[in-house]
């Protein structure tokens, strides 16, 4: 699916971009894959560990997604957009609120306009459990972003650009994360770690089965999709446990603004339209030319109705992970955290 096609990725420096570069460097030979941001110095650094002399079909295209006129030329040629570019960080959101709007919203409204100006095939942009039932102002932007995206099927018609988008919840070893922050203040020497509360509970998933999840989704999208992958809950005062080892505390520090005490990845009011696959499940758009039997299998497998009052949130998850699990997902997260797991 990717050999010999061209990929841009927006935010292609982030912690998704540079390991979705990396499965498609090492499993695909794509024509061209082009990496989307603004910071020249994290593309330098990037530059250093994926080279364009390695491999001939990488670019790195200084881009901000504000900017429409650089997208379009960015995106000429381009078969495949995955759009990562974000401001992520919830207080910084709730401190910028327009700084967050332009580069969530308007930054979506950009690539949606250049995918269909470029002729571009599909495009699959990134979202977070916290656009679900938000509370704050980096998920009303996401989830805007995301209703964008999925209406943007309709701006480009039969025949045209196919959006849809993947939806996950907290990434392991990305940057600004729970564990790199642990793990900092165990570098030094810190034996209290701060739980905001001890009932926390979040989704949990590698950067790796993020990526995996979004190559595999980009193969078998119709357009107007919204894929939630099936993953675990894990409990912060359990991960605290497993990363302190037997001799670390923990005091509870209070919730941050802006935060909830679990996250829901598949509010409630959307289980009528939504369909459980082994993997993941799918929330189909409330179009009326959405043809719902057409799409109600994908690569091969029906999917099932889920119960009318079904919700999928971090606390009623019934795959919790157990502090051995949490070892071991670590350990195959990023070479950080498998140092981290060895030293257990
Ligand atoms: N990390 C998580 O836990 C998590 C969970 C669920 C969903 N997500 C979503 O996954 C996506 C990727 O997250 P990540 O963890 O990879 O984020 P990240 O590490 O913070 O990377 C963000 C990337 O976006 C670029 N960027 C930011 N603003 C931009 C702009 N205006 N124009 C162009 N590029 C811009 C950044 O580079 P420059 O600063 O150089 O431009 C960087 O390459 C985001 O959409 C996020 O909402 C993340």
């Amino acid at each position: 699916m990717f050999d010999d096609r061209s990929i841009l990725v927006t935010g292609g420096t982030g912690s998704f971009g540079r390991s979705l570069t990396r499965e498609l460097l090492t499993r695909y030979e794509p024509r061209r894959l082009v990496i989307l941001s603004r910071d020249e110095q994290k593309q330098y650094r990037m530059a250093q560990e994926f080279s364009p002399d390695e491999h001939p079909a990488l670019r790195y295209f200084i881009g901000d997604v504000r900017d429409g006129d650089r997208l379009r030329r960015a995106m000429d040629g381009i078969d495949y957009v995955v759009h990562a570019a974000a401001m992520k960080h919830v207080p910084i959101a709730e401190y910028n609120p327009f700084e967050c709007i332009r580069t969530n919203i308007g930054g979506a409204e950009n690539v949606i306009n250049a995918s269909i100006d470029c002729g571009v095939k599909r495009v699959i942009a990134l979202s977070t459990d916290k656009a679900a039932n938000p509370i704050n102002l980096y998920g009303a932007t996401k989830l805007a972003s995301d209703k964008c995206f999925v209406a943007a099927n309709h701006l480009a018609g039969p025949g045209g650009t196919r959006f849809s988008v993947v939806r996950y919840g907290n990434v392991m070893g990305s940057s600004g994360s729970v564990v790199e922050y642990f793990q900092k203040l165990l570098d030094e020497g810190v034996r209290e770690l701060p739980i905001t509360d001890a009932r926390m509970t979040r989704f949990w998933i590698t950067l790796k089965e993020g990526v995996q999840f979004v190559l595999d989704r980009m193969a078998a999208m119709s357009g107007g999709e919204l894929f939630i992958p099936k993953i675990p809950s894990m409990r912060i005062v359990d991960l605290a446990e497993a990363m302190g080892g037997p001799h670390i505390t923990w005091k509870e520090v209070g919730i941050r603004p802006g935060e909830k005490l679990h996250e829901v990845l598949l509010p409630y009011d959307e289980a009528r339209n939504t369909l459980e696959f082994a993997s993941h499940y799918t929330v189909h758009p409330a179009f009326n030319w959405w043809k719902r039997e057409d799409h109600q299998v994908e690569s091969g497998e029906r999917g099932r109705a889920v119960q009318r009052d079904f919700q999928y949130r971090s606390n009623t998850n019934p795959w919790k992970l157990t502090r051995e699990e949490l070892l071991s997902t670590l350990a195959e997260g990023s070479p950080a955290e498998a140092a981290l797991a060895a030293v257990r």
